[in-house]
């Protein structure tokens, strides 16, 4: 079609001089038939492959967030664009050490073990005893803080964050998820100081077994010598944090490359104080409320249970106001209006949280909970 086009313009342009109509009608023809090339080219191309679309959104997110965490002039090969997309920017990351209640001794030591490493470099130059370590591990029943901690890390630490999963390093292709495993390791040593975290650790660097898939097995070799390799370079700053609420589903050898671990177990009364007292820090409450009560009624509740239990009370508020103002319409309806009632100046706000509120969706939380959970442990 574009021979034929050129070759009627050459036509032309030899025996007579074009008119502009003619050279308009010409560009025209051009620009259609160049439009028309361009989007067939991409429908094949996005046809024979179909992730191209996804691969240049990846490169796009990642190219954003080198330039939001600072770093710039690094280049990347696509593995590590791929992993780079899992960068985590400390800006978007809410929560801090205040957000965490009630484990102030973890944090503590989170802080010495994990951050001051980072943050004061030149003190662990000189000692090889007092090398940050490689790999630390979070492990406790769920909804106790684990990763609530990693995310208070992150924030606080000034580190470079990957947020690993699972279904990041799993490829169809065979060999490409071998091939990410190294850009997670490379990427980590580009950008350092830099903690590559990996949430449910169980599931992605399981015991191994007879069972697991060729490339699996792979993936799982791959990451622990590369992890061995920063091991060899003294001044290389990438640690892995990993959180776990079944430890003895993680692979021996990745526990063992994980000596550093925090047990992150269930509250006791005092924990729970604090995070119960946390949850409601800005709650409207009345007097009367005991969190100290609720603290030794909630034996056994985790953190995430403590939550969901405020969230539930405050929603008794929610219910009450709905209630109060449909009983006040269908008064109005029945004085006919007549009868202008004053309005009240806390009419449109939630009246204060009870402890009865509170009580009631602990009873309520009990019955869910049911027998099943069987009689919680000692404080
Ligand atoms: N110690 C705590 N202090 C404050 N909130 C907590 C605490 N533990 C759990 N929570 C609440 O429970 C939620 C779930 O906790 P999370 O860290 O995701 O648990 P997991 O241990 O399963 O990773 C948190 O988002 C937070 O609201
Ligand atoms: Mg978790």
């Amino acid at each position: 079609m574009l021979a034929m086009l050129l070759g009627e313009l050459s036509r032309d342009l030899l025996t007579r001089p074009l008119t502009r109509n003619e050279v308009f009608a010409v560009l025209l023809r051009l620009t259609v038939f160049g439009a028309a090339t361009y989007f067939s080219i991409k429908w094949v191309s996005d046809a024979l492959d179909p992730s191209r679309k996804q691969r240049i959104q990846l490169k796009k997110k990642a190219e954003r967030l080198m330039k939001q965490i600072g770093v710039e002039g690094v280049s990347l090969t696509e593995h590590e664009m791929h992993i780079a997309a899992h960068l985590v920017v400390p800006r978007d990351i809410k929560v801090t050490w205040k957000d965490v209640a009630g484990l102030d001794e973890v944090v503590r030591e989170l802080q010495d073990t994990v951050i001051l490493p980072f943050q004061k470099r030149h003190l662990f130059q000189h000692s090889k005893l007092c090398q940050p370590p490689r790999g630390v591990l979070l492990y406790g029943p769920p909804g106790c803080g684990k990763t609530l901690l990693a995310k208070a890390t992150a924030q606080e630490s000034g580190c470079r964050f990957i947020n690993l999963q699972a279904s990041t390093l799993t490829d169809k292709w065979y060999g490409e998820s071998q091939k990410l495993t190294a850009a997670v390791f490379s990427l980590a040593s580009k950008i350092q100081p830099c903690i590559i975290f990996i949430d449910e650790i169980d599931a992605f660097l399981r015991n191994r077994s007879e069972a697991d898939h060729e490339a699996t097995a792979m993936m799982k070799a791959e990451f622990m010598s590369l992890w061995d390799g920063l091991q060899t370079g003294p001044n290389c700053q990438v640690m892995v944090l990993g959180a776990t609420n079944r430890p003895q589903d993680v692979d021996p050898a990745i526990l063992r490359r994980m000596a550093t671990s925090f047990q992150i177990g269930l509250p006791s009364q005092s924990q729970r104080y604090d995070i119960l007292k946390l949850i409601l820090a800005r709650e409207n409450m009345s007097n009367a409320v005991s969190l100290k009560e609720l603290a030794e009624k909630t034996r056994g509740y985790s953190g995430s249970d403590l939550r969901e239990l405020c969230r539930d009370a405050a929603l008794y508020r929610v219910r009450d106001y709905v209630r109060k103002h449909q009983m006040k319409q269908i008064a109005r309806m029945l004085n006919d209006g007549d009868s202008e009632e004053e309005s009240d100046p806390g009419e449109d706000r939630l009246r204060p949280l009870t402890q009865l509120d509170l009580l009631l969706a602990l009873e309520k939380m009990k019955e869910s909970k049911g027998a099943s959970a069987g009689l919680p442990p000692l404080d």
